[in-house]
């Protein structure tokens, strides 16, 4: 397994898997999360498990080996998760999973352009058959502003202004169309001690194309009240995110519902890596869960 799974422990504990109870894993990825559900609520509680990557779930396809029938695998976005749902009549749901963002699997994927370390062409679809927007697409075509805006928002990238700025000079040369043509402009408009940072400099840049290109603040907007309907009495939901924006969505959603009387928080603040975690895992660093409780 290429991905390590992060916050396991606190995930588990939260969610607290009982025996006959039945789960959905909205992320798959190489079914990290899965296992650890599956050894708990046997012989027959289930676990569903959705990833938008068909190589996603190629990758999670080892557990039906183990868990047979007992796993149903979904090739399809969580912003679809009723539907899912009411489709294979699964249920009832006592707990919901979603670890957002990207897995080392894909980061390490020869094809899809989310690694400043392997030149490839500027995709980042998770999925390339449902995708129409890319990487290439925003770079090339979208406005400064629009690029300034997103590497400002998603990136949180102090230096947005210019790199936006340098990406339309040198498109007006040509097509960007590789990661490391992007990765030669994103060096051309910083200054070289950003080049020697902690984080490699093309980061933030490319993390703010892969929210913007799978539309990743959407799509946690449109799950999170699916989620809360979907669960039965006592369902709990954990959710793990890793950017800022994310955890704002998840934090102010869970207040409201909280507010209505229709659910509990469990976590008043996010539960982060422990240190012995963030030693092993360095991915771990700005990982961050919340759990609630339905009433
Ligand atoms: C951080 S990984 C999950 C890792 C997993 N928990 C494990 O233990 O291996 C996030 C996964 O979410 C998937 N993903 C991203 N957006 C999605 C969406 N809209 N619907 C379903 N899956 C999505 C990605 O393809 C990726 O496999």
């Amino acid at each position: 397994m290429i991905h390590t799974a992060v916050l396991k422990k606190e995930v588990l504990e939260y969610l607290d898997p009982k025996q006959k109870e039945n789960f959905v894993d909205c992320t798959i990825g190489e079914g990290g999360h899965t296992e650890d559900i599956l050894k708990r609520n046997g012989p027959e509680g289930k676990v569903l498990g959705i990833d938008l990557d068909p190589q996603q779930i190629s990758a999670s396809q080892w557990l039906e080996a183990i868990f047979k029938d007992r796993i149903v695998l979904v090739n399809d976005s969580y912003t679809n998760l009723t539907e899912i749902i009411e489709r294979r009549n699964f249920g009832p749901v006592n707990g919901i999973l979603l670890d957002l963002g990207m897995s080392s699997a894909q980061l390490a994927a020869a094809h899809k352009g989310f690694s400043f370390q392997i030149d490839q062409g500027l995709d980042m679809r998770y999925n390339d058959e449902t995708g129409y927007l890319t990487a290439e697409k925003i770079v090339n075509d979208w406005p400064e502003e629009k690029i300034e805006e997103i590497l400002k928002d998603y990136g949180e990238e102090k230096f947005a202004k210019k790199i936006a700025k340098n990406i339309v000079e040198h498109r007006k040369l040509g097509r960007i169309k590789s990661t490391f043509q992007l990765i030669e402009i994103i060096k051309d408009a910083t200054p070289s001690a950003y080049w020697r940072g902690k984080i490699h400099y093309a980061t933030r840049t490319f993390q703010a194309l892969r929210i913007a290109v799978n539309d990743e603040l959407e799509n946690i907007k449109k799950v999170l009240p699916q989620a809360i309907s979907i669960l039965a009495p006592e369902g709990r939901l954990a959710v793990i995110s890793f950017h800022s924006l994310e955890d704002r969505i998840i934090k102010n959603f869970l207040a409201n519902e909280s507010k209505k009387g229709i659910i509990k928080i469990l976590t008043k603040k996010p539960i982060t890596a422990s240190r012995d975690e963030l030693g092993k895992n360095p991915r771990a660093r700005s990982a961050k869960l919340r759990v609630a409780v339905k009433l």
